[in-house]
């Protein structure tokens, strides 16, 4: 494994990984602010960019109506986002979606995702991860409080972000909070609470969901002048608890390089996408400044990666299809003929609604096919659909 950092569109990126390879990701994206950001002039991050601002346009429609094909009643959520809220956040989740999916789908069993967002729409964004990761693998909200700016009088002052963590199946999710204990409050303000015995009190505690992480002071060093700069301390945590050692951490929106500079510290692997070609600057002068002798131990990429586990597909296209069809739904098929230039397919009923594909069959072939769409194909369809979808792939992956 190589630390890579690709700078491009993270969606095409994320196509080119391959499914279940990555331990955990952690994303800062944009929130839907509606402000242009700059890097600060005469800093490290100068000249760097992005733009916060949604618009609905024919290209988010396509997109969204890829999602209906895949996810119906998530596209039907999405639409209805333009009553309760606005096109302009209608346009901002359809492109959070998109990447959510491909995130779901490379991420490990045992991982994790850690989805940096705020008010705005953290409600929009946790509907959209329960319709992607399943509700049940919601696993926290934690408050990110910070303790900077000013104070106005209209309202509470909003002094914290919101990161949404969900396992890929919480059942067997990675996790080890001990790894991160916090002074207890008493040590912080110099006294001993009596109730804790000694050995316990020097060791801390563990962190709750409130995480009170200073932000990065103006004048210290790690402050890069990258508008959005989130403090390496807020990664480590996450790092530590949620990679085990010599694991792969993405970040799919990495900006001024802070995950990949925690990751490279902590000694896991590390693949950082970002759409600004600054931010190989940025990481390039992080890392001599936290770790010199890994400035030339990445690749910076702007392609799409090749997805590795398909390479069974381009061996045999026709071959591992009609494998995977007679081994999965040989019950249904009365005669199978796998010839070079006929292929015959007789069925043993007209019209199945519904059909269980494995696990393994889905897994194997990176198709995925949810519960309803499968109600809702026939047979035959589900074989075309399965089949177009095998072709496109391979095509995509001759042509890389
Ligand atoms: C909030 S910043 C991330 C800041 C980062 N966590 C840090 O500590 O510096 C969001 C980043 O997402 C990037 N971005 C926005 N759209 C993107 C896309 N489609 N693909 C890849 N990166 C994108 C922006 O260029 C920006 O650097």
């Amino acid at each position: 494994m190589q630390n890579t950092l690709f700078t491009s569109d993270n969606l095409t990126i994320l196509t080119g990984l391959a499914t279940e390879s990555i331990d955990l990701i952690y994303i800062d994206p944009p929130f839907n602010s509606n402000r242009l950001y700059s890097g600060k002039i005469d800093s490290k991050a100068s000249g760097s960019t992005f733009n916060d601002t949604w618009i609905w346009s024919v290209e988010t429609e396509t997109d969204l109506e890829a999602i209906l094909k895949i996810n119906p009643s998530l596209a039907t959520f999405i639409e209805s986002i333009q009553t309760s809220n606005s096109k302009s956040m209608m346009s901002y989740c359809t492109f959070m979606t998109q990447r959510i999916i491909e995130m779901h789908r490379i991420l490990k069993d045992t991982g994790s995702l850690y989805l940096h967002c705020d008010p705005t729409a953290s409600h929009y964004l946790k509907i959209i991860l329960d319709y992607v990761f399943g509700k049940v693998n919601f696993k926290n909200e934690i408050v990110w409080s910070y303790n900077w700016g000013g104070r106005p009088k209209d309202c509470w002052s909003k002094k914290h972000d919101i990161i949404l963590m969900y396992a890929k199946n919480k059942n067997k999710m990675f996790f080890d909070s001990t790894c991160v204990r916090i002074p207890y409050k008493t040590q912080i303000e110099g006294r001993k609470n009596p109730l804790i015995d000694e050995e316990k009190f020097n060791s801390g505690q563990i962190p709750t969901d409130v995480w009170d992480i200073p932000i990065i002071h103006a004048m210290s060093k790690e402050r890069t002048g990258y508008p959005t700069q989130k403090p390496l301390a807020l990664l480590d945590r996450i790092i530590k608890a949620s990679c085990p050692l010599g694991g792969v951490v993405l970040d799919a929106f990495c900006g001024s390089a802070t995950t990949l500079i925690s990751a490279n510290q902590l000694k896991r692997y590390w693949i950082g996408i970002d759409i600004e070609h600054k931010s190989l600057k940025l990481l390039i002068d992080r890392l001599k400044m936290y770790s010199s002798d890994s400035v030339n131990d990445f690749i910076h990429r702007t392609e799409v990666p090749q997805r590795t586990d398909l390479s069974l597909i381009t061996l045999d296209v026709k071959a591992a299809v009609f494998k995977a069809i007679k081994d999965n739904l040989s019950k249904y098929i009365k005669t199978l003929d796998l010839n070079e230039n006929k292929s015959i397919i007789e069925l043993g009923a007209d019209e199945i609604s519904s059909i269980e594909l494995s696990m393994d069959f889905q897994n194997m072939f990176g198709v995925s096919i949810n519960e309803s769409s499968i109600e809702s194909l026939t047979l035959i369809k589900l074989v075309h659909y399965i089949n177009n979808e095998l072709m496109e792939k391979a095509c995509r992956k001759s042509l890389c």
